[in-house]
This record gives structure tokens, C-alpha cells and sequence, in this order.
């Protein structure tokens, strides 16, 4: 199938920002989606098996695993980069995959490429995701893509104000040529999103608008029963946070992206506003609050992740930003975000010693808005130095 002028300029981007192939890269309607036909084609060729991924992540991220009839095993994450830690990483013996997760856009290559390493001398699939960080990739010395796959995001809250679509992209040097091939097969093949979710992803953002000027007591029963009406479609599905994604794997619609062809030319001037915000927040609380070591001050985050002292002072400065006006995220508190109705359905024993970093970061995080201007950063600072009664530098 020949690819419409819209998906051709969308892959042309991508592989223009990463120095890829345009015919390397695969749309998708969410990035969930894209990882579930990874999954799906791994498990299709190799058989059951696990796949060593990370709790400190979105449920929407494992459910693909749970999907394909994989089974999630958590490593342990790094302080400096809320991403599997290379130092601690013990495979388990069916291992099939491992996803090395850039988190909230933090992208360190040196211990992306162990974890890597570690990985392929498993036999694993080195899954990359970019979910937060559409077009950055994890490089090795020689400038290449370390991952087999990598998958990208232009949904909800993520770097582009898109809303919808994802993108996957195939290593063509990845060893497996038969799971590449059945891969590429499927992602062509894939049947785009109907009317029903064209028409939904076009009101998204005026029935989000509204929902948001609602009191908090309304907004959530309502944004429940439009979504259980199957008039709205959510961040997170009920259904995602019981181990199930709602939809069969689908690329967007025409609309969506157009919406993400449109979007592109103006990625390099949103990564420097988010980079301005980054910087600001570096400079003003980098020696107040614990950050992720591995996050540049000049990196495009789309959060500007920190961890407070402990858990009650995360809730306290979470608390003041909302009384400033400040939109602050806790992603990903609780683990498995926005929390799922039975963690060992997805592998996750809470209290397990093993994940002893991996839970005390998400007791402790708190993560700013990056999408505002620098005095909007300077305010969120200032509340949170309030909080943790800080003097401001200057
Ligand atoms: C780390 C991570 N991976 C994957 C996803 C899924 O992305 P999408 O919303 O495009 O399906 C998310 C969504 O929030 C995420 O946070």
C-alpha cells in the first residue's frame, strides 16, 4: 500500500530528525498500539516469555505486554535516569525483551547502551520508548540507534500538542530478520482508526477545555460516563488499568495525521521552550529539591521530574502548586500510573525489595510543566522553594 502525502511527510520528518530511512518508520494511532504489535509479532515468533520492563512507567506502557500474552517482569530503575539501572540488571531466563524506557525525556545513552548490551547477550528484543521524547533516540559512539525497535508518542501530554498517533520505527540492521519482516508486514498492514475515533480526537480538546473549567466533583463522574458512552476517549481507559487495551492495533486516521504532519516543523520550537522552562528549573532548584543526575539542563524534558525529601512533602509541594494555579503531575505516583485495579496482574508485587528504588521515587516525585514560558517556570519554582523553605538564588 502506497502511503498518503500526510504519512509520507510525517515519516520523512522522523527520519530526517533521527538520520533514518522514511521507510523504516510506521504510524500508529496511539504509541500503545505500536507497542503491542512488537509484542504481539515477539510472542507470535518466540514464543511466550517475559519482557523486563520498569514500574515506574504508565500502565498503558505494560498493558501491551499483558495483551500480546507476555508476561512483565520490573527491574529495578537508576536515581539518575527513572530508567532500568545497568548495574542491577539480572534477566530472567525466558527473557524476550526489554524496554528501555527514556523517561520524562531523559536519555543517557551510556547506560541505555548497557542495558542494551545486556539484553542482546540474552537473546532479548531491545525495545526503545521515546513515548516522552518523539524523535530522540538512545545512540551508541558511532552515532547509531542502540534499540531494535523504538516507538514514539504524539498523544496526550507528550511533547507535541498532537494529542493522537504514534510512530514506530524498525531497525533495519536488527539481527531477527524474520521477526522484522512479520513486523513491518504488520505495522503496513495496520487498518486505520474509524470515523467514531476521527470524530472523537477532533472534540478532544474542546471537551477537555470544558471538563477542565468544571469543579474537580463533576468534571470526574462526567469525563466516567462520556467515556463509558463511548463519546470521549480517555488518557487512560478503565480497561488500561486492568491489564487490557480497548482497541485491536490501528494507525491513525487521515485527520490525525494531518494533525502530526502539521505539527512537526514546529517540534525544534517547542523542544527549545521546553528546554528554556528545564533550564530554569535547573538553575533555580537543582540544589533544593534531588534530581534525575542523567537529565542535561538543556534537555527538551516534557515534565522537569524531582524528588522531594519524602512522600508527605511531594503531597505538600503537589498541594501548594495547585492552590498557585500551577498544573504539577505526579506522574508516575502511584507505580504503574494512573494506578492498576491488581498490581500482580502486571507483575508488580508492591513492597518487593528487589524494586526498592524504583518505589521509593515514586513516593517521592513530583514533575513541573515544561509547555510554559520561563516566567510561568520561575512561579512553579518559587512555590516549591516556599515549600521546601529554600532561599531563592537570585
Ligand atoms: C512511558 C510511556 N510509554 C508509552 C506510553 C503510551 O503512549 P500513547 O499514549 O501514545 O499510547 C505512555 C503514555 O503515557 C508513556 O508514559
Amino acid at each position: 500500500m502506497t502511503p498518503d502525502p500526510d504519512t509520507r511527510a510525517v515519516t520523512a520528518a522522523l527520519a530526517a530528525r533521527t538520520g533514518t530511512d522514511p521507510a523504516d518508520w510506521f504510524l500508529v494511532f496511539k504509541a500503545r498500539y505500536g507497542l503491542q504489535v512488537v509484542f504481539d509479532m515477539l510472542r507470535e515468533i518466540r514464543g511466550p516469555g517475559d519482557v523486563v520492563t520498569q514500574i515506574f512507567t504508565c500502565a498503558t506502557a505494560v498493558d501491551p505486554i499483558l495483551v500480546a500474552g507476555l508476561t512483565p517482569v520490573h527491574a529495578d530503575v537508576s536515581a539518575a535516569t527513572v530508567s532500568i539501572d545497568p548495574d542491577s540488571l539480572v534477566l530472567p531466563d525466558r527473557v524476550r525483551a526489554v524496554v528501555v524506557q527514556h523517561t520524562f525525556g531523559i536519555v543517557d545513552d551510556d547506560r541505555a547502551a548497557r542495558v542494551a548490551a545486556t539484553a542482546r547477550a540474552a537473546g532479548a528484543l531491545v525495545v526503545e520508548d521515546s513515548a516522552h521524547c518523539a524523535t530522540r533516540m538512545a545512540r551508541d559512539a558511532s552515532g547509531a540507534p542502540i534499540a531494535d525497535v523504538s516507538v514514539h508518542s504524539f498523544g496526550i501530554e507528550k511533547v507535541l500538542p498532537t494529542r493522537f498517533g504514534g510512530a514506530v520505527w524498525v531497525n533495519p540492521a536488527t539481527g531477527d530478520a524474520a521477526l522484522r519482516r512479520s513486523l513491518v508486514d504488520e505495522l503496513a498492514g495496520l487498518p486505520a482508526a474509524g470515523p467514531r475515533l476521527d470524530a472523537l480526537a477532533r472534540v478532544y480538546r474542546t471537551q477537555v477545555g470544558v471538563l477542565n473549567r468544571l469543579p474537580r466533583a463533576v468534571a470526574a463522574p462526567l469525563r466516567g460516563a462520556l467515556t463509558r458512552l463511548r463519546v470521549f476517549e480517555p488518557a487512560v481507559a478503565p480497561v488500561e488499568a486492568r491489564g487490557r487495551l480497548p482497541y485491536r492495533p490501528m494507525r491513525p486516521s487521515a485527520w490525525m495525521t494531518r494533525q502530526v504532519a502539521a505539527a512537526l516543523p514546529g517540534l525544534d520550537a517547542v523542544q527549545r521552550r521546553r528546554a528554556a522552562a528545564v533550564a530554569e528549573y535547573q538553575r533555580l532548584l537543582g540544589d533544593a529539591v534531588q534530581v534525575p543526575a542523567s537529565a542535561r539542563p538543556d534537555d527538551p524534558l516534557v515534565r522537569w521530574p524531582f524528588f522531594a525529601a519524602d512522600g508527605p512533602t511531594a503531597v505538600r509541594i503537589l498541594q501548594a502548586l495547585g492552590a498557585a494555579g500551577v498544573y504539577a503531575g505526579s506522574w508516575y505516583r502511584p507505580a504503574l500510573f494512573p494506578g492498576v485495579g491488581d498490581p500482580a496482574r502486571y507483575g508488580y508485587t508492591p513492597g518487593d525489595g528487589r524494586l526498592a528504588v524504583s518505589e521509593d521515587l515514586v513516593e517521592r516525585v513530583v514533575n513541573l510543566p515544561t509547555g510554559g514560558d520561563v516566567t510561568q517556570a520561575r512561579r512553579a519554582a518559587d512555590v516549591v522553594l516556599r515549600v521546601v523553605g529554600a532561599p531563592r538564588s537570585t
